[in-house]
């Protein structure tokens, strides 16, 4: 019999090595090496082709692509729209979070919505069967073909999907479950990619929809770097702030379709509910003269999304300010305040600077740019900006202000929504007819070229 082989893998990024080492030349953290059994895979996660075919090369026009096209709806269209219009049947989808964010009442709301006659098994490593049923009560679930395992052993769950065949499997959470297979401890790098593989073999071969919850590290990642996103299909993350009641759903990978699109939901004491009309959610002060807000338009896939930059400006008593970020790019907002510095000729040296974006939402298009110098020239100069204006465009480093795509569709959130005004870059202007200038009556249009000219 062949010796088992180990090896020492970082639990961080999951680089491996014959010998221990104090710190992990692939991602530089210390004292993360553990060993670990290593379990050869003859049939490495992703070669999903039958014996029959193997080695035969086929022409693009006959390969049948149905299965991929016949999308079985969640029940929940926020999510759907996420997915690009369903589940494809038997792929693997993998949806991250940080703990406590909703992802396993996201979860049970899919299950309770899906369509009817379809076996659901729920396989959860961290509640017991009776606490679920208390969550789906509370959440009004009743779907009589949904089944609860609470079970940690792979050996045990891949027994009870035999036995069950499910159409549809979720998997609560991958750092609870074990395989048999390997020594190391469940949550270990080896482990997750052990039984994902397993997953995602058992999804090709059985045809079974599977979903699998991951919480996200300290670090912000799925158990370590990047050893599950390559074997899914689809990397689904649920963000928000634990305080506020606002959860977006994004597409991070999609082999199925777009991964611009999300999903907003806010969080009730009847679970998640989807948010119909964004804008009202997340625009709070829009009706209070205060200094330091701007609101943007920013597109999160075919959707504009109105939201608010907050900006606070505090006279700093230390040599080198003070920047802090919350829901944007710090080193787009470093560059903007040089920007400022430098074109708007504000004294940013002297002044601590806070940003935040309203609702918990993360905006990292360069089209609100100009809605964050906006915010940060309001916020030192302690005048509050115009009431019922909406700043569109991205401001390069010469102060420039540059077009943004789909404009026409922000004009016409900003007309949705009762807005009154709304800046954007003259190159978007000078695009635009006679007709769309007409149809967008309600709110003056008002073209800039160089930040310059906003102040
Ligand atoms: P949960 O789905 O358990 O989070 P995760 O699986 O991502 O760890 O949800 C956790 C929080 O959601 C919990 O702190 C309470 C809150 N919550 C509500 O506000 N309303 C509800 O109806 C439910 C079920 C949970
Ligand atoms: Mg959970």
């Amino acid at each position: 019999m062949a010796k088992n082989k180990t090896a020492y893998v970082c639990q961080n990024c999951g680089y491996s090595s014959s010998k221990w080492m104090g710190k992990c030349p692939g991602c530089g953290e210390w004292n993360s090496m553990t060993e670990e059994f290593i379990v050869e895979d003859k049939h490495p996660a992703g070669a999903i082709v039958s014996s029959a075919d193997r080695g035969n090369a086929v022409k693009l026009s006959d390969i049948d692509s149905k299965q991929f096209t016949a999308r079985i709806s969640t029940g929940i269209p926020e999510v759907d729209r996420v997915l690009g219009g369903g589940y494809v049947p038997s792929s693997l989808v993998l949806l991250g979070g940080d703990p406590g964010i909703g992802k396993s009442t996201l979860v049970l709301q899919i299950c309770g919505k899906l369509p009817a006659g379809k076996r659901v098994l729920y396989v959860s490593g961290e509640e017991s069967a009776p606490q679920i049923r208390m969550r789906a009560q509370r959440l009004g679930i009743n779907n009589p073909d949904l089944l609860l395992l609470s079970e940690n052993s792979m050996t045990v769950i891949l027994a009870c999907i035999e036995r069950e065949k499910p159409d549809f499997l979720i998997i609560d959470s991958i750092q609870t479950v074990y395989s048999d297979d390997m020594s190391s401890s469940p949550g270990s790098v080896g482990q997750v990619r052990e039984v994902t593989g397993l997953l995602l073999k058992l999804a090709k071969a059985a045809g079974i929809t599977t979903m699998i919850i991951g919480h996200v590290t300290k670090e912000g990642n799925l158990a370590g770097p990047r050893v599950l996103e390559h074997m899914v299909d689809t990397v689904l993350y649920f963000e928000g702030e634990r305080n506020l009641p606002f959860r977006v759903l994004r597409g991070v990978k999609n082999r199925f379709g777009s991964t611009n699109e999300i999903g907003l939901f806010e969080m009730t004491g009847e679970g998640l509910s989807p948010v119909e009309n964004p804008a009202d959610a997340m625009l709070t002060h829009r009706d209070s003269n205060i200094s330091g807000a701007a609101v943007v338009c920013g597109m999160e896939g075919t959707r504009p999304l109105l939201t608010e930059i907050q900006a606070l400006a505090s006279k700093s008593p230390y040599n080198l300010p003070k920047r802090t970020v919350n829901g944007t790019d710090m080193s787009r907002v470093g560059m903007l305040l040089a920007v400022a510095e430098k074109m708007l000729h504000l004294p940013l040296w002297e002044w601590d600077v806070y940003i935040n974006v309203a609702g918990g939402i993360r905006l990292t298009e360069p089209a609100c740019d100009l809605g964050m110098l906006a915010a940060v020239y309001s916020a030192v100069k302690d005048v509050p900006l115009e009431r019922g204006a909406v700043y569109c465009g991205e401001v390069g480093l010469t102060g420039e202000v540059r077009a943004v795509s789909r404009m026409d569709m922000r004009i016409m959130e900003a007309v949705r929504t009762g807005f009154t005004a709304i800046y954007l870059p003259a190159a978007n202007y000078n695009k635009l007819t006679d007709k769309q200038k007409r149809e967008f009556g309600s709110v003056e249009l008002r073209p800039v070229a160089n930040v310059k000219e906003l102040f």
